[in-house]
């Protein structure tokens, strides 16, 4: 049967008492006697189709009573609108075909615990919860895209194998390239940077991978990062493109997404809330706000997830910490001139999820940066290209890198960000 001649469910409105055939996978079927129910999904909505013994032959009823959980059919029908129905519209069934059998599917319409769902990631995709996470997902990337394609960003596509260590040498996966040892990429960030005077304005977007030994809700192995790059942005146009930017993938998400996050019953009043200007406080200023609500937080340590929580807590919009310790920090973030303990970064912190965001304006001196990188005994040899944008026409420029996962965990609602990409990868999971 190809799919020309078929309907799918998401236009059944525009079929009302026409009869249409509808391909899809069984969700649940029950009968009374006479009258059986089946429930299709096709990927689009879900449909029910009713069945009426005595209207069908004989032959239609024995496939009712053969369908089990997930099995794959082609149901054809009159199409009538049911407000009680999943979807809002109900088929009468004349036609029912098994087109997949499924025998004894392992996800039951009951509870199972995560592990469980994890190691069956593929048949989990299939149920209405994890559909509607990943249809967010998919409509903040095309918002992603739109932001930056609206404003004449051009997108540069990065390496993912790379010799330069984008971050810091903790999390690497090294892998062997040819007899040298090759990084799969933590960042972009360094190669979209030398894209700037070539477009200006520039973005990636991609998987990034980090060792990260850390088993935690808001920490992958492989996550996908948003990073633009902007040429003449210091540190305040670059904290300002990241609220009109968030601001931007929250109101798409309620406007495009309104279903969705009904069924992840995501209280929407928190996102409806958020617009630019977010609030600013400076790491320091956000040290002496901790210790204050009993944080043991001293001078000079990094914001642990307690503290991030603790502090976005304290600001009805999500809140942007700027100029960290130059210690805890990237070697590529410019120091401070007014305070040279610090450097010109800011993470932007949600409630409930702590950092979204980390950006920073680039140290873009060529002795600053070949200084920071031999202070962090990074493999300068690595970095001659990268030191190369300071040598031929220096100039200041900014961008920061946003979390997918976590964004999309964030308008969700759901606790743990592994839910909200398609196939996690964590310490302990390769599989499916
Ligand atoms: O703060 P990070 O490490 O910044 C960078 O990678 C810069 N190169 C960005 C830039 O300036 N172009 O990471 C940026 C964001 C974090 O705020 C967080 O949302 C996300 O990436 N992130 C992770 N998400 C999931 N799992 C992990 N292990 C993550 N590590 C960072
Ligand atoms: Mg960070």
């Amino acid at each position: 049967m190809s799919p020309e001649a078929t309907t799918e469910v998401r236009s059944l409105e525009n079929h009302v008492g026409d009869t249409v055939t509808v391909l899809g996978w069984v969700h649940t079927t029950r009968g009374h006697g006479n009258v059986g129910f089946v429930v299709v999904r096709d990927g689009t909505g879900l449909v029910q189709g009713v069945l009426v013994k005595k209207e069908l032959e004989e032959s239609v009823w024995a496939v009712l009573e053969s369908l089990t959980q997930e099995c794959t059919v082609a149901l054809t029908g009159e199409v009538r609108a049911e407000p009680r129905a999943p979807g809002g519209y109900e088929m009468g069934v004349t036609a029912l075909e098994l087109l997949g059998a499924s025998e004894e599917y392992p996800i039951q319409l009951k509870d199972h615990g995560v592990d469980f769902l994890l190691d069956h990631r593929h048949l989990w995709l299939r149920s209405s919860l994890q559909r509607a996470g990943l249809r967010v997902r998919h409509e903040v990337e095309h918002a992603i895209h739109d932001f930056f394609y609206e404003r004449d960003f051009v997108r540069i596509d990065t390496p993912i194998l790379t010799g330069a260590i984008g971050e810091s040498a903790g999390t690497l996966f090294e892998t062997d390239y040819f007899g040298e040892p090759a990084f799969l990429a933590q960042t972009g960030q360094l190669y979209v940077e030398t894209a700037c005077p070539a477009f200006r304005k520039v973005y990636c977007f991609g998987p990034t991978f980090r060792a990260e030994k850390s088993k935690t809700r808001r920490h992958l192995t492989e996550f996908w990062m948003i990073e633009p790059e902007v040429a003449f942005a210091d540190s305040d146009d670059n904290m300002r493109l990241q609220e009109e930017f968030v601001s931007h993938i929250v109101e798409r998400a309620l406007d495009t997404c309104g279903a969705e996050l009904e069924v992840l019953e995501r209280d929407t009043a928190e996102l409806e809330a958020v617009a630019a200007p977010f609030a600013r406080i400076s790491y320091t200023d956000a040290v002496t706000l901790l210790q204050e609500k009993g944080s043991e937080v001293e001078w000079g340590d990094d914001l642990g997830a307690p503290d991030e929580m603790l502090l976005s807590e304290q600001f009805e919009q999500p809140v942007f910490v700027y100029n960290y310790p130059k210690a805890i920090k990237a070697f590529y973030m410019k120091e401070n001139p007014d305070d040279p303990r610090t450097v010109l970064s800011n993470d932007l912190l949600v409630r409930g999820y702590g950092e979204l965001i980390g950006g920073s304006q680039r140290e873009d001196d060529f002795d600053r940066l070949l200084a920071r990188i031999r202070e962090e005994k990074l493999p300068e040899e690595t970095y001659s290209w990268y030191l190369d944008l300071r040598r031929y026409g220096t100039f200041t420029h900014s961008g920061f890198g946003l979390g997918l996962e976590r964004t999309v965990a964030w308008i969700t609602g759901r606790h743990h960000i592994r839910e909200l990409i398609p196939f996690p990868r964590m310490m302990n999971r390769l599989t499916p």
